[in-house]
């Protein structure tokens, strides 16, 4: 698997692989929200591909402070065979590059079982902590493209 930097030419593949993986795809997954993350951090999201077939994604976020990650998918044809832990290699690097010292990701209660994915990779559950959202438009926020 080649890993690139995630371009706009990618959009419908990607959106592809999120709904096929089981990835909610929302109001933060239009072209337009998409292309803002681009221009942010370009190094940070990232695509892997094997010959041209996009088969994994990852958005990385930076805050200026703290790394996140979202969306990360690869395509259920090619999973277990380690191509989520290669894409996500690849991103902690560019976090390492960034100096941050701390990444979150959240996981969606119905999804557990990712749970020992993130946990074989040295993430880690943090039970101190109560995740609030403040959410300025909850019709915007329920949207699915
Ligand atoms: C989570 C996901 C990205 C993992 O990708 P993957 O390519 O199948 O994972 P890998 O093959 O790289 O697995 C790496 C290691 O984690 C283990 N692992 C992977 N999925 C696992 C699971 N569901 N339960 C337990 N272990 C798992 C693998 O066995 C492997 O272990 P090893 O290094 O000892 O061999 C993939 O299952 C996926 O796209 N899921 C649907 C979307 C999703 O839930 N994304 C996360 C949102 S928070």
């Amino acid at each position: 698997m080649i890993i690139k930097k995630f371009s706009m030419k990618f959009y419908g593949e990607v959106v592809e692989l999120w709904r096929k993986s089981g990835i909610s795809v929302g109001s933060t997954d239009t072209k337009e929200e998409l292309e803002r993350v681009v221009r942010r951090t370009p190094q940070l999201f990232l695509v892997g591909k094997i010959y041209e077939k996009i088969i994994s994604v990852v958005i990385g976020g930076f805050d200026g402070r703290r790394g996140y990650v979202h969306h990360l998918a690869v395509d259920p044809d090619y999973q277990k065979k380690g191509y989520g832990k290669m894409i996500m290699g690849e991103l902690m690097n560019k976090f390492l590059e960034l100096k941050v010292h701390k990444v979150h990701l959240f996981i969606e209660k119905y999804n557990k079982e990712v749970i020992e994915f993130y946990r074989n990779l040295g993430w880690e559950i943090r039970d101190d902590l109560i995740m609030m959202s403040y959410i300025p438009d909850k019709n915007l926020y329920k949207m699915r493209i």
